[in-house]
């Protein structure tokens, strides 16, 4: 039996930072100035305060202006709100990102429709929806976007392929299974609610995973062949007491005997988030300086 292929999203990843910094700085020359991201991270979740700083990190290292903005688990609705107004009217922020959650008294999606549609780098904003939603061009959320150039980079063209994704959130699945869409596949949207998930999954040459439960779809759920996407990133505890270790939402070692490619966790797609936030600040940059969209990004 041969096993399938991992993909190494480490390594597409840095492909893609190398372009969006060769890009930026591109962008510098014409634009006479940096494209700026703005971050903000309510409370101190620290898996939260770890994505930030991995964010702020890349972008300075890309040649970008990053823009941290830390306020208090405890922050109200108005405060917040005029923070996001105030990066809306900041001529040196190009992108927005508030990191959610948000703690459970804020109104998330008050502060998310807040967000200049332009600066919108995580494509959460009702007119980003609509525009993906209507096949015009706009910003596209980061984690489905750096599948769909997973799945593009092992596939070519995906027309007419069947693709099953499984999860409906707004951050992930609705995105995913809309840029599919745009791609001519065949989608199924499942969920917690689906009958019979094993034979909806097997009947997919494509599966996007973006469930939140740990290593819940089963390798012989897995048609023979298919390209498989991990979007999960679940912390377990290890075999080793007292230790924890992150695991996807498919039973990676299983699904290898079956798929022809799947994404590991870590590793997979984790690092394309990051490189598509990069490559989104970017892109809003050129759109509010009046540029044309960068070339192959
Ligand atoms: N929390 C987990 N993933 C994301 C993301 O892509 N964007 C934001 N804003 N928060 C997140």
């Amino acid at each position: 039996m041969t096993l399938g292929k991992i993909i190494d999203g480490k390594a597409f990843a840095a492909k893609v930072q190398e372009k969006v910094g060769a890009g930026v700085a591109k962008f510098v020359e014409k634009a006479g100035r940096k494209p700026g991201l703005a971050v903000v991270l309510v409370g101190e979740d620290p898996a939260s305060a770890v994505y930030v700083r991995s964010k702020a990190k890349m972008t300075v290292q890309l040649g970008m202006e990053s823009f941290e903005y830390k306020r208090p688990a405890n922050i109200g609705q108005d405060e917040l709100m005029e923070l996001v107004e105030e990066l809306n009217g900041d001529p040196r922020v190009d992108g927005i990102l508030v990191q959610l959650p948000l703690p459970k008294h804020l109104d998330e999606q008050a502060v998310v429709n807040a967000i200049n549609p332009d600066k919108d780098v995580d494509g959460l904003t009702p007119i980003s929806t609509g525009r993906l939603a209507l096949g015009l061009p706009g910003l596209v959320p980061c984690t489905p976007l750096g599948s769909l150039m997973l799945l593009k980079d092992q596939l070519g063209d995906l027309t007419g392929k069947t693709a099953v994704v499984i999860g409906r959130s707004i951050l992930v699945g609705k995105p995913m299974a809309q840029l599919l869409l745009g791609e001519n596949c065949t989608v199924t949207i499942a969920h917690s609610r689906t009958k019979d998930l094993a034979s909806v999954v097997h009947a997919a040459d494509i599966v996007v995973a973006a469930v939140g439960r740990p290593e819940m779809v089963k390798g012989d759920w897995i048609k023979p062949g298919a390209t498989v996407i991990d979007v999960g990133i679940n912390r377990v505890p290890a075999a080793e007491e007292g230790k924890t270790k992150l695991v996807g939402d498919v039973a990676t070692a299983e699904a290898l005997a079956h798929a022809a490619a799947i994404t590991p966790v870590p590793g997979g797609v984790g690092p394309m988030t990051i490189a598509v936030l990069m490559r989104n600040t970017l892109y809003a940059a050129h759109l509010r300086e009046g540029l044309p969209a960068p070339e192959g990004l």
